[in-house]
């Protein structure tokens, strides 16, 4: 079963703020919500990740709900340089004495 889901599709006009939901309700606790795009033909591109804390970047703000059972992707002022599938993953965060990697989980 996947983890997460998403809409198919969403549709926006230049210049317009777009949010993106996901649903994750069987998230646990030590897994932090990433988002991915992916360009036809290109190879995915980070765009943001968080655990449960509103985050943001220069590319995306991410709004994490209170229960972490869902998060919603939102891109400021979107651009045709944006159209991309964009992808809502959940990965666990193992941490040792060389650091923390990451596991696909979904
Ligand atoms: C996170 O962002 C959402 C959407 O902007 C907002 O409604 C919510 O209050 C924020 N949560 C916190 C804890 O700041």
């Amino acid at each position: 079963d996947a983890k997460t889901t998403q809409p198919d599709s969403v549709e926006s006009t230049e210049e317009e703020t777009v949010h993106l939901p996901c649903s994750h309700a069987t998230i646990s606790g030590n897994e932090y919500i990433h988002w991915y795009r992916q360009v036809p033909l290109q190879s995915p591109e980070y765009v943001i990740h968080g655990l449960q804390q509103n985050t943001s970047n220069s590319m995306a703000f991410l709004a994490i709900a209170s229960d972490r059972k869902s998060s919603t992707l939102i891109l400021p002022r979107v651009s045709l340089r944006d159209a991309a599938v964009y992808h809502c993953i959940l990965r666990v965060a193992r941490c040792d004495r060389q650091g923390c990697t990451c596991a696909i989980s979904a």
